[in-house]
């Protein structure tokens, strides 16, 4: 029996969350897998009430489950950044989860801005360092609101961090049998500590022959995901510039109304969550795009070893597109709960054919 926590958070965070476990419910009838939920009330609510952000004591209840599911966090009635940090960061740093794993994959023509570009032409993988770079938090403000005013940012790769990170790489590109390649995206040019990157990918490489190497600086790879995305395949980078070009990568498969996450450390408790924000002004008008919080459900079987399930979820969702039964991926383009109701009877006649 898998156990799940489910965080869903803020704004359109609980609508899109009441979607995917619609579709986890279908999905585990339909394959005959057993889990249970616990759901908790972090986020802006809960903050204003109790003046809490995501104590100690959820960290540790967290690492009771097989996986949580995160709606959305953040609010305008908050200071900018401060429930994300605590929440989002706080479950990444805390639960040491280094692989945020960023799946592009484009299920229908339509959906993707770039001319004449078809869906075999869009599946990469980009994985996101998850615990180091400019996130770690080294840095701070003097002098603040003075003419003196200085503001530092210390970006920190270790050698241990980077070799994770990268060895998962190989290990997804072996296991994805695409094209085989690992493309490392920095910049290292400018940032002359980055090195580190390209020594540590060239060195992991030499114990997977199967696999080749390629390498891109963050600002080519943003122009060559636009020029040629079918050139990628499985894509390593820092934290921040995977931040960057996953929001890039959103748009080429539809837009963050499909984009989603996994933030894994292997074999532990691991977090799934669209990429999304929580876009306050859609709360409650039951308009926002359930399908990337549906994706994330289809990242979060998988990882929870459903294989089975993850496919049919997957399939329903390139189904539901393709046939334009979900016709975009845009908010108030149909009512949230429509399109869950489709993703699952997709679930349902695809398990009875
Ligand atoms: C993401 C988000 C977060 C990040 C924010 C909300 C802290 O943009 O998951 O991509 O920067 O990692
Ligand atoms: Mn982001």
């Amino acid at each position: 029996m898998k156990t799940i926590a489910v965080l869903p958070g803020d704004g359109i965070g609980e609508e899109v969350v009441r979607e995917g476990l619609k579709v986890l419910e279908t999905v585990a009838a339909v394959t005959g897998f057993q889990y249970k939920l616990e759901t908790y009330p972090y986020g802006a609510e809960h903050y204003l009430k109790t003046g809490e952000t995501f104590p100690d004591s959820a960290l540790r209840a967290m690492k009771d489950h097989d996986a949580i599911l995160l709606g959305a966090i953040g609010d305008p009635r908050v200071e900018t950044g401060m429930l994300e940090r605590a929440i989002i960061m706080g479950v990444r740093f805390g639960l040491d989860l280094y692989i945020n794993l960023r799946p592009i994959k484009l299920y229908a023509e339509h959906l993707c801005p770039l001319k004449g570009v078809t869906p075999s032409m869009i599946d990469m993988v980009v994985i996101r360092e998850n615990t180091e770079g400019a996130y770690v938090g080294l840095g701070g403000i003097m002098n603040q609101d003075t003419d003196n005013e200085v503001a530092v940012c210390n970006m920190v790769w270790t050698r241990a961090g980077t070799e994770r990170v990268i060895r998962y790489a190989f290990e997804l590109a072996e296991k994805r049998k695409k094209q085989n390649r690992v493309t490392l995206v920095d910049k290292a040019n400018a940032i002359r500590p980055m090195d580190l990157w390209t020594r540590t990918l060239a060195r992991v490489a030499k114990e997977y022959p199967s696999i080749t190497t390629d390498h891109a600086y963050i600002d080519a790879a943003c122009m060559w995901m636009v020029k040629n995305p079918d050139w990628f395949d499985t894509v390593v980078t820092d934290n921040l510039f995977g931040d960057i070009i996953t929001d890039l990568g959103a748009m080429l498969q539809g837009g963050l109304g499909i984009a989603a996450s996994g933030n894994i450390h292997p074999g532990q408790v691991s977090m799934f969550e669209p990429i999304h924000g929580s876009a306050p002004k859609y709360q409650g008008q039951n308009k926002a795009c359930p399908v990337a919080t549906i994706n994330a459900v289809l990242r979060m079987v998988d990882f929870l070893g459903e294989t089975e399930g993850s496919q049919l979820v997957e399939n329903a969702i390139a189904g539901a597109l393709s046939t334009k039964k979900i016709p975009s991926l845009r908010a108030g383009a149909m009512p949230t709960n429509e399109a869950g109701d489709i993703i699952v009877s997709e679930i349902k006649a695809q398990a009875k054919s």
